[in-house]
């Protein structure tokens, strides 16, 4: 399937060859214990922890797109934690991203730092601390909410370098817009809650590798532990995999509208877009992307004025995630960020441009 334009690997990811009278994607295999064969014993399918049909096809449809091995996990966050806790140990140092998502640098600061791990925060527009020491450089890139990219080939040589391995958060960009793996990370980890899987309706993450020591210890790691996705969300989210292409293509036109509208209006700052030329992410962006994600980021000022904002609009829902079909928005510092106050990460839906411009409009008029 690599041969493929995007749309075509995005359909057919993961499929099972076509035989007559069977479904395109089989549904979901519901099943704790199989039966085992009485003689010889476990065979593919033993144990629900380690074994489900439906989960092995997802996972063969986003390493498909990742360009590598993928295991997934009940969440993104499942996903990271497994990383960072089977990859690191005492007196280790990780690299993570200052301006990523707030939840895997309070692990960081508590989990991995009561386990003896250090934590060195790096912004990810630079500059760069030393690798010298380091065992892992999670990245993530664009970084969510700030929208900043970083150089995913020069940091990872970088990091090799200096004996470290490299992992970059994928979530924002998806496989679609951005291969890790071929820009030199050791690995990929991702939320696929977002655009990944894009309807609003399952958590899920997941971890990507070439690298057999690195796969063989995460999937120990998540046989152990067991933060596996249900059979359920595993065949929802292979399902919605088949619209990616499209969906990444509705968002990219709305943002790159949105972000132009916004910035053409002086009641509105800092708007962000790694599509706009004249962004400070867009030159590595438009080098190593291959298409920049529906999210934008702006200011209005002011926790009252986004109130008024959100509760103007009929279209941009309020809520707390991003990638979905529906345009939705989020005041950051309500969660933490180190934010302004009226900075919100917006993001693009698959509504019609027109309808989306007209109602952003509409909404800051009124705000
Ligand atoms: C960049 C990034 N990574 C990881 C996560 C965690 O994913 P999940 O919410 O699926 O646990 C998020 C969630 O917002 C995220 O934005």
């Amino acid at each position: 399937m690599s041969a493929y334009a995007d749309g075509t690997r995005a359909v057919h990811a993961g499929l099972p060859a076509p035989e007559p009278g069977q479904p395109f994607l089989p549904g979901p295999v519901f099943a704790a214990p199989y039966h085992l064969d009485p003689e010889t014993g476990p065979g593919p399918n033993g144990y629900g922890r380690t074994d489900n049909p439906t989960r092995r096809a997802l996972e063969g449809a986003i390493g498909e797109l990742e360009g590598g091995a993928a295991r997934v996990f009940a969440s993104g966050q499942a996903a990271i934690t497994a990383l960072l806790l089977s990859t690191l140990h005492s007196g280790d140092t990780v690299v993570l991203p200052a301006d990523g998502y707030y939840t895997v640098r309070a692990f960081a600061e508590g989990t991995l730092r009561d386990l003896g791990v250090t934590s060195i925060a790096m912004p990810t527009a630079g500059p760069y601390p030393s690798f010298d020491g380091v065992r892992l450089v999670l990245l993530e890139s664009p970084a969510n909410p700030g929208l900043d990219v970083c150089d995913i080939r020069a940091l990872s040589a970088a990091a090799h370098t200096a004996g470290a391995i490299v992992a970059c958060d994928n979530t924002t960009a998806t496989p679609l817009g951005q291969r890790p793996l071929e820009l030199g990370a050791d690995l990929v980890v991702a939320s696929g809650t977002k655009a990944l899987t894009g309807h609003s309706d399952v958590l899920l993450g997941y971890v990507a590798t070439n690298d057999d020591d690195l796969l063989a210890t995460l999937t120990r790691w998540r046989n152990q532990t067991g933060g596996i996705p249900g059979a359920f969300d595993s065949w929802l989210a292979h399902r919605s995999i088949g619209t990616l292409d499209l969906r990444l293509a509705r968002q990219t036109a709305n943002a790159s509208a949105v972000a132009g509208l916004l910035l053409s209006r002086s009641d509105v700052t800092g708007v962000r877009w790694p599509g706009l030329p004249g962004d400070p992410s867009y030159a590595i962006a438009s080098a190593q992307m291959r298409r920049i994600p529906g999210v934008v980021s702006f200011d209005l000022g002011s926790a009252e004025r986004v109130a008024r904002f959100l509760t103007a609009s009929e279209l941009v829902f309020a809520a707390t995630s991003f990638g979905g079909l529906h345009t939705t928005a989020d005041r950051r510092a309500q969660w933490g960020d180190d934010t302004a106050p009226g900075f919100i990460r917006f993001s693009c839906g698959i509504e019609d441009t027109a309808d989306l411009l007209a109602d952003v409009t509409a909404a800051l008029d009124a705000a």
